[in-house]
């Protein structure tokens, strides 16, 4: 297979991302990246480590919550996931609220289906709908929902991987895909010291350095490239002025490397911007919620604020007062 047959199959958006990240002068790269298929079992593993709160701190809350939601959201509801659904968070909403549909919306199709497929053995009489897409912009749902309910569901503080353009964004298309009457329970991650934040995302066992490494490895993978790996490290910063723990791939000598046959030089130091997770206070993630068309009616925090999940209505769409 001569070079230009291998670079031709690989994903052109990939390429063109990674291409003008690296151009710099401030290189960066979509945080999507990170997930292929050694990346999300690496995020698995993430979820599982003593440091990393978010994920046990939102599966407590959700077992709490449950028959608050219930009393919310009426049986025969139709659930549309953002993100393919999560083995231990989906199971506990749809035992809570007993909807009649589950609609998973994902971009990465092999993973949707078989996330899929767990849950529709899991719930044989619910109908589950997987829609291979990406759930950053609005589309129209199945004509098979009818007039169920719309409840949207968009677990792990997800929302905090975008900058608050996007997030309101996201918000709004969400608000147009699921339409008028419709509710979100949504979580997002809150501030909090540093002391907690930093091992979070820099945890001891070195599974988060080896989650952010992974890019470079993918991208060497794909696109033909030969980044010396070993000249980089994992750099995880509090980003106080805009709330939220940034990932860097930091270098720690001068190196030249090529990718997809394009050259590129870096000096000791420098670094490649990997990911964004934003961190809320109350007021804030609430002001985030209204400018994005959902006014929140109930929230559930833990008894030390590290995480919250909130119960937001469909805003009417009106100008005045
Ligand atoms: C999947 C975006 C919620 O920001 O906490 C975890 C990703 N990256 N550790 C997060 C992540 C490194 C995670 N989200």
């Amino acid at each position: 297979m001569s070079d230009v047959d291998f670079l031709l199959q690989a994903d052109p958006q990939f390429r063109a991302d990674i291409l003008e990240g690296l151009r710099g002068p401030r290189r960066a790269i979509p945080a999507r990246w990170l997930y292929d298929e050694r990346g999300s079992e690496l995020f698995d593993e993430i979820t599982r480590l003593a440091e990393y709160y978010p994920t046990r701190t939102e599966t407590m809350l959700l077992e709490q919550c449950r028959g608050e939601l219930a009393k919310q959201i009426n049986p025969g509801a139709a659930v549309i996931e953002f993100g393919a659904g999560s083995a231990t968070k989906t199971p506990l909403l749809l035992e809570a609220i007993a909807p009649s549909a589950y609609v998973p919306i994902d971009i990465s199709g092999d993973y949707l289906r078989s996330s899929a497929d767990i849950l529709q053995s899991r719930f044989p009489s619910l109908d589950v709908i997987p829609i291979e897409a990406d759930f950053t912009q609005a589309m129209t749902l199945p004509a098979t929902l009818g007039d169920a309910e719309r409840l949207g569901f968009f677990p792990g503080s997800t929302i905090g991987n975008f900058v608050p353009r996007s997030s309101v964004n996201l918000l709004r298309h969400m608000r147009e895909t699921l339409e008028e009457g419709a509710k979100l329970l949504i979580g997002f991650d809150r501030i909090k010291s540093t002391d907690v934040l930093i091992p979070a995302y820099d945890d001891a066992a070195g599974v988060t350095a080896a989650f952010n490494l992974n890019l470079l490895h993918r991208i060497n993978r794909e696109l033909d490239g030969n980044i010396a790996v070993d000249a980089f490290v994992h750099d995880v910063r509090w980003n106080d002025m805009q709330s939220r723990i940034e990932m860097h791939l930091r270098c720690t000598r001068n190196v030249i490397f090529v990718v997809a046959g394009e050259e590129f030089a870096m000096r000791d130091g420098e670094s490649i911007h990997t990911e964004n997770s934003h961190k809320y206070d109350l007021r804030g993630l609430r002001l985030l919620l209204r400018s994005g068309c959902w006014t929140p009616i109930a929230d559930y925090s833990d008894p030390k604020d590290w995480f919250t999940l909130v119960l937001a209505e469909a805003a009417p769409i009106y100008t005045a007062p």
